[in-house]
């Protein structure tokens, strides 16, 4: 760092040098953040000072917060007055999927240390499509995670679950919503399958679904039966937290992420004391916490309701289905239907999704290449066009027919 400072006009022009490295969001199909609506960047900027870490001197950001768990609760299945077992949810505001993930499982980790569970042993079984996340949370958390094989349609096969299970597994994972292929994995199957655990062999087993993608996509699916199919969240019963990101279809800020319980005491088992601050204990991951995603992600679901968000998932469903239609056209087909708004395409070998991926890159767009199996991934985001997906496809057609001629 230099003694001096620099003036503002020269530090405004490192930044837009900086910025012209960037890339716009235009020609990306890779990721699943967007451009944050722009009441949401408002909403951002007006509290950027603010702290949920101590919120006793926020009360306001707080009271947003709350408001946000609530929104998003009642969006999931909760406090829509169904059921003895109807309350909200409880949860609060994180940095995103990552942490979400982390701290659902610490809790349940927790839970069961104090019930008098070894460390050792501890298991937790999430499906082979599970985001890499997991694999930090074996690290942090010292619980094994092990990985359940998949059906046909890249779901979690249950049996294989069923197979992994023993009298260490704390936690049983679904996606709804998987980063590369964007499926939903049978969360009703797989609350029965807890369920038997219980009533056959006394396991207590928690059910978790990660739907840091799929929670602010799926309940705004056209059609009630399409919706009904993929039911994913505190409507079924069994599911005892689900994480979601206002990040990603969200349209909220960078960094926003939300956990959810059903049962309060779950954050009870996460929280720390808190002294010298304006509250008496916290149970996120991070001490300080931005207030301004907060605000930004109660500004944008206040101003766009359950219609706006319905009206944005249309418009990239309908984009992803002309994209497939269109790769179809040219003799490219897709390795499973697209649920949502994540199509990954087949070609016929693993090298050959490699040289089309690259080939892409150079035309200038950004895409990413699954696991297992190899395919070309591409994520229909709303920053995406109806001219981008055209142009997206005239540069398929030239990088594939040019291969085969
Ligand atoms: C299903 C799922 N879970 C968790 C994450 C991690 O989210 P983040 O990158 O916000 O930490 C992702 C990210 O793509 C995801 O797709």
């Amino acid at each position: 760092m230099d003694e001096r400072g620099l003036s503002r006009r020269e530090v405004e022009s490192l930044l837009r040098e900086q910025k012209r490295k960037d890339l716009s969001y235009k020609r990306v199909l890779s990721s699943m953040c967007t451009y944050p609506h722009e009441v949401a960047a408002y909403a951002h900027k007006m509290f950027l000072e603010s702290n949920l870490g101590d919120s006793g001197l926020f009360p306001g950001t707080k009271e947003m917060e709350k408001e946000v768990v609530r929104m998003i609760g009642s969006l999931l299945g909760r406090g829509q007055g169904r059921g003895q077992d109807s309350g909200n949810a409880f949860g609060y505001l994180s940095t995103g999927g990552t942490e979400s993930n982390i701290q659902v499982i610490h809790a349940v980790r927790n839970r069961k240390r104090r019930e008098g569970q070894r460390l050792k042993g501890m298991n937790i079984i999430v499906p082979e499509t599970a985001h890499f996340s997991f694999d930090k949370i074996a690290d942090l958390l010292c619980v094994e995670v092990r990985k359940a094989g998949l059906d046909e349609e890249l779901r979690v096969a249950v049996s294989s679950v069923a197979e992994l299970i023993d009298d260490e597994t704390i936690c049983v994972v679904g996606i709804a919503g998987t980063t590369e292929f964007g499926q939903v994995d049978p969360i009703k199957d797989l609350a029965k399958l807890v369920q038997e655990q219980k009533q056959e062999k006394g396991r207590e087993i928690f059910l978790f679904v990660d739907a840091a993608f799929g929670g602010f996509v799926l309940p705004f699916l056209e059609g009630e039966g399409e919706r009904r199919k993929y039911e994913f969240d505190f409507s079924v019963e069994g599911v005892g937290a689900v994480s979601v990101d206002p990040h990603k279809m969200g349209l909220s800020t960078i960094p926003a992420g939300c956990l959810l319980f059903r049962e309060e005491s779950y954050l009870e088992e996460l929280a720390v004391p808190t002294p010298y601050l304006t509250t008496k204990s916290q149970s996120s991951l991070t001490g300080t916490r931005s207030g301004a995603s907060a605000a930004a992600t109660f500004a944008v679901l206040k101003y766009l309701g359950r219609e706006g968000l319905r009206r944005v998932v249309r418009e990239c469903v309908r984009l992803t289905r002309l994209l497939v239609r269109g790769a179809a056209e040219l003799g490219v087909s897709t390795v499973v239907e697209p649920v949502i708004n994540v199509a990954a395409l087949r070609f016929p070998t693993p090298a050959e999704v490699e040289r089309v991926a690259s080939a892409l890159v150079e035309r200038g767009w950004r895409v990413s290449v699954t696991r297992a199996p190899k395919a070309l991934r591409l994520v229909v985001m709303p920053h995406v066009k109806e001219e981008t997906v055209k142009e997206f496809l005239e540069d398929l057609e030239a990088v594939v027919v040019s291969s085969y001629i």
